[in-house]
């Protein structure tokens, strides 16, 4: 049986996690959050104290465990949505996902998933290198501005003290480092339908992919 997929790429803040979880259940498809898995490698790297600067001392992700239950990643089975958010995380995490044995251990999982599920996937890399062949691709942007702000509202729905100025620093030196970076940089796929979200919502957004995908499986 082949399986559908739908590739949402973009920088932090456009909206891609709101929009694909959306669409995922939608469509009753497994919604797969690749940037979570970044974040919670991160995390367990700080946790276990090893030199995050060394693309070598990442071998505890062949025992490690990363399962999606309803839109939410858990790792090693335990749920890692607040403890992803931490400030440690966010400061650290491009460092991470700049390794390369990192990068392809996290790859080559997810594809692992996509072949035995549809999936909605979003990050950085999933229309130009995770799912090449993906049913529909996305490129989303946003302002600076108005991804700090979406971010700012999130976290503070967690309970998270930073304030937009920080937020908004954060993600240009995210961006910067993600776009550089040598190994699959963040960068729109030839086939990617892009889509700016400052001035639309995201129920609108999420409405328009629908129909998007709606007519292209149907061959329209
Ligand atoms: O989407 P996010 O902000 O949770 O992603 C966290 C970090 O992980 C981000 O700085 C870039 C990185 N990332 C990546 O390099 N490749 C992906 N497919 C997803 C995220």
């Amino acid at each position: 049986m082949k399986y559908r997929s739908i590739a949402i790429d973009g920088p932090a803040g456009a909206g891609k996690s709101t929009v694909a979880k959306e669409l995922a259940k939608k469509l009753n498809y497994v919604y797969i959050d690749t940037g979570a898995m970044y974040r919670a490698t991160t995390y367990k790297a700080i946790s276990l104290g090893i030199d995050l600067t060394n693309p070598y001392s990442y071998g505890f992700l062949e025992n490690t465990n990363f399962v999606f239950r309803s839109g939410e990643l858990h790792m090693d089975g335990v749920n890692m949505t607040v403890l992803n958010r931490l400030k440690e995380v966010a400061d650290n995490v491009s460092l991470v996902s700049s390794h390369v044995p990192v990068r392809n251990k996290l790859v080559q999982l997810q594809q692992k998933i996509a072949k035995k599920n549809n999936v909605v996937m979003d990050g950085r890399d999933i229309g130009t290198v995770v799912l090449k062949d993906a049913d529909l691709k996305i490129f989303m942007i946003a302002s600076v501005h108005v991804r700090a702000k979406r971010r700012y509202e999130e976290l503070q729905s967690l309970g998270s003290k930073q304030t937009l100025e920080e937020l908004e620093e954060d993600i240009q030196r995210r961006d910067a480092y993600d776009s550089s970076r040598e190994y699959n940089p963040l960068k729109q796929a030839s086939d990617a339908i892009p889509i700016d979200t400052s001035d639309i919502s995201i129920e609108e957004v999420t409405d328009l992919l629908y129909d998007k995908f709606m007519r292209k499986i149907k061959g329209e």
